[in-house]
């Protein structure tokens, strides 16, 4: 969502600001702005767009300065403009904000009954008022955000500057993310660490309630009550290159290319061959009691956990019921201390996500995550009950998620042969064989990528069309719904995704010969269902492209298109099948001359319910 850089040292701040936003750009905004104090004056610069709208307002009113912050602002209270656009200012207090404060309504009415007026229509602004007033009242800086913040109900990441005191940056959080950085001679404060990554690897990450002040010699934290808080810097080792797009147009792309390396990565130091056991580093769950579990996630994360659910009963014989984690938390879900509640969030940020897994936690059950973010807030969330199996995919640029998806389903995999050897419910051979073919999938990625030209041809075919329907069943049903997700996010064409079996209880209405429809009919025991469902839509006169197994000949028959996927493991199948619907719907997209790596109204990391 938004992102946030700040910095105070000897350079000239604007260039470190706007980098550093350009840097979380695949966060999703709508406009940005930059604010510097200089000469006892604050100077701010908004434009609405993109941040190319703001280097050229830079170029005509340059700011010069070494402390200043920035924001990446997406719209929540008050819509895309330059006057809701932050940093936000009133008598010399500059704030910039992620989240939502959720008593906006109350302190807005309080605060213009003093007759303090607001410039714009976001909640942030009040916090900048707060501060002020304090002040007035005749606090000094810190003191006056620390009561401000005492009034603030709700998700924040706030940074503050003050004219009056020009040489500091203040920052304080409660559920959205804030990492330090710590250079020489000079201090950066950002909402995620790619920001940071040109300029120092030493990071701190905020907690939930604490509060830092920022000067050039120094980073001090604390409570928001004033305590000090005593912290050891991280050293971060990702390069700034790992988050460059290499020479492939789209971030997108360059990510499902990075798909056999992502999922090497992930299974790499997990498996302990000659025991047919797999290690798993940071998990304490304890599997033996777990009777029953409850995967809760967003998006394509949540198609993952469909995915997971398959995978988990057919290995380990544990129930797993899949829930929207914006669903599970308001329904008053029935869990126990034998519950597990496992989260897949990529981000780790998912603001719905995190408070599935709070209300979880305080219903007694232990709470583990599959996440890809290091340090996130729902991987914290986790450490201390069941804890985290990290996907080690790399940094995801590209708001359509591909190898953050296909880490998760091999991540889940890994969990599901734990599990199964830990309860008994799966034999070493039967593990061992596992095993194998998940070592073949990186080799068998890099296969079909090498064939992408045939999905490009079958992409030009279908670019036109306005609706796609998306069948599968078994553990590619899931696939269909991810294919169908994929197409929609970065095309605006209009696709559903639905499970083969369920079509003819409505969607065979909508076929024609207009209307592609992509069938994934892999070998295995879904075989001959899924291909007499397909043949229910050629008998229509709909245009069929179907994912089939290598060798199968009979399925060129019935479809327009085929795109075979290498033979393995019917259970592995969801990891093979995606990459190719990930190409045709990336591929129609750039067709089409979308903004492919940020779609339209779409945000990488939600972390607003
Ligand atoms: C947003 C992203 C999706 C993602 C979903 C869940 O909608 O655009 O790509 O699947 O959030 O995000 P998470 O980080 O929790 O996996």
């Amino acid at each position: 969502m938004c992102g946030i850089v700040g910095y105070v040292g000897g350079q000239s701040a604007t260039p470190i600001i706007v980098e550093g936003l350009r840097k979380l750009e695949y966060r999703g905004y709508d406009s940005a702005g930059v604010a510097v104090i200089h000469g006892g004056q604050t100077q701010i610069r908004r434009a609405v767009g993109k941040l190319k709208n703001l280097d050229k307002l830079l170029l005509e009113q340059p700011l010069t300065g070494s402390l200043g912050i920035g924001h990446t602002r997406w719209a929540t209270h008050g819509r895309p403009s330059e006057q809701n656009a932050h940093p936000h200012e009133t008598d010399g207090i500059t704030v910039v904000h992620n989240g939502i404060i959720e008593n906006y309504l109350q302190l807005k009415q309080r605060l213009q009954e003093m007759g303090r007026k607001f410039k714009s229509e976001t909640d942030t602004e009040i916090m900048a008022h707060l501060v002020a007033t304090e002040m007035q009242g005749g606090k000094d800086f810190v003191t006056a955000v620390r009561s401000a913040l005492s009034q603030v109900r709700g998700a924040y990441a706030f940074v503050i500057l003050c004219q009056k005191e020009p040489d500091k940056i203040i920052t304080a959080k409660n559920a959205s993310p804030i990492v330090l950085g710590i250079g020489d001679d000079e201090s950066f404060v950002a909402s995620d660490i790619p920001a940071l990554l040109a300029h120092t690897r030493k990071v701190v990450f905020l907690e939930d309630g604490q509060m830092a002040v920022l000067t050039k010699k120094e980073v001090t934290i604390t409570t928001l009550k004033g305590e000090p808080v005593q912290f050891t810097p991280r050293h971060i080792d990702w390069s700034p290159v790992m988050a460059e797009k290499g020479g492939h147009k789209h971030f997108m792309h360059k990510e499902i290319f990075e798909q056999p390396t992502a999922i090497a990565d992930t299974i790499r130091g997990r498996v302990l061959m000659e025991e047919a056991r797999v290690h798993l580093d940071g998990m304490n769950l304890d599997v033996k009691s777990l009777r029953r579990l409850v995967i809760v996630a967003c998006g394509t994360s949540y198609h993952s956990g469909l995915v997971g659910k398959f995978i988990i009963e057919a290995i380990a014989r544990i129930p797993v019921e899949v829930d929207l984690a914006s669903e599970f938390r308001y329904r008053s879900p029935v869990i126990d201390k034998e519950t597990g509640i496992l989260a897949i969030s990529q981000s780790g940020e998912t603001a719905d996500t995190l408070a599935a897994i709070k209300e979880g936690k305080s219903l007694g059950a232990s709470v583990f995550a599959v996440c890809n973010v290091i340090e996130s807030s729902i991987a914290r969330e986790c450490l201390g009950s069941g804890g985290v199996l990290y996907t080690h995919a790399g940094p995801e640029i590209g708001v359509a998620s591909t190898k953050a998806f296909t880490t998760q389903l091999v991540a889940l995999y890994l969990l599901a042969i734990h599990f199964g050897r830990e309860r008994g419910t799966l034999s070493k051979e039967k593990a061992t064989e596992m095993l194998n073919h998940l070592r073949q999938i990186p080799q068998q990625i890099e296969g079909m990528l090498s064939r992408e030209a045939s999905l490009i041809s079958i992409a030009r075919r279908y670019s036109k069309a306005r609706d796609f329907l998306y069948l599968g069943r078994g553990p590619n049903y899931p696939i269909a719904l991810e294919g169908a997700l994929k197409l929609k996010e970065i095309s605006y064409i209009h696709a559903e995704g639905y499970s083969a079996g369920e079509m003819k209880h409505g969607p065979i209405a909508l076929i024609d010969d207009k209307m592609p429809t992509v069938g994934i009919a892999t070998s295995g025991p879904f075989y001959e269902k899924t291909v007499s469902n397909l043949e229910e839509v050629r008998a229509r006169e709909g245009k069929l492209i179907i994912i089939a197994t290598e060798g199968d000949s009979k399925i060129a028959t019935i479809a327009d298109d085929v795109f075979l996927v290498p033979k393995n493991d019917p259970l592995l199948d969801p990891i093979l099948t995606v990459v190719p619907l990930q190409l045709i719907a990336y591929h129609i997209a750039d067709l089409n001359g979308t903004d492919v790596d940020q779609p339209r109204n779409l945000a990488k990391s939600v972390t607003v319910e």
